[in-house]
């Protein structure tokens, strides 16, 4: 089965970018307006609607660069899903929806990190995305996703690939007061990239 043309485009356009950016943050900028491009398109979108739940701590591993290690991915959310509130270590995340609504949420830190297990949130801001919706989350930075009332789909591309086996992660209790550390979801290769 060959892959989706406006899916290889979209690699091709990023190695682009790779090549000629010099650093993360300004290779993400350059690719942010060519996601939302690519995630007004009604093709893909319709597709989307065949592809499997990622509920269970998983996401759909769509692409990793074999020379730029950047890693395209996927996640569909059953409704009303609630997102656990994370950061994504030293990588660069754009986090774009296809389908359906979510509500991205940010969060500061106003403990100074220094008690082990420890961390103090407060929610800063609460943006809600539907298609073609891009957040660029930083190193680092304190942030969930929550599912919206009906099923949804986002497409998201890292500056390298994170979930179980890669780097840990930060998983935060906002109401605890905890931070733990572990791996990001499970991987599960879906080949729409060929
Ligand atoms: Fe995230």
């Amino acid at each position: 089965m060959p892959g989706l043309p406006m899916l290889e485009k979209f690699v091709r356009d990023l190695r682009a970018i790779w090549a000629t950016q010099p650093d993360n943050q300004s290779r993400m900028q350059a690719a942010r307006p060519l996601l939302e491009r690519l995630l007004a398109d009604p093709e893909l979108k319709a597709h989307s609607a065949q592809w499997p739940s990622t509920e269970g701590r998983k996401y759909l591993l769509l692409y990793v660069d074999p020379d730029y290690h950047f890693a395209i991915t996927a996640v569909v959310r059953a409704p009303g899903r609630v997102g656990s509130v994370h950061d994504h270590a030293d990588a660069w995340v754009l986090y774009g929806i296809l389908d359906g609504s979510e509500r991205l949420e940010r969060y500061d830190r106003l403990d100074d990190g220094e008690k082990p297990g420890h961390a103090e949130l407060r929610l800063s801001s609460i943006t809600i995305g539907t298609q073609g919706k891009v957040d660029l989350v930083p190193p680092r930075a304190v942030h969930a996703e929550q599912g919206g009332p009906a099923r949804s789909v986002a497409i998201i591309v890292r500056s390298q690939r994170l979930g179980e086996g890669t780097v840990l992660q930060h998983t935060y209790d906002p109401v605890e007061q905890t931070v733990v550390e572990r791996y990001g979801p499970t991987q599960v290769p879906f080949e729409l990239i060929r």
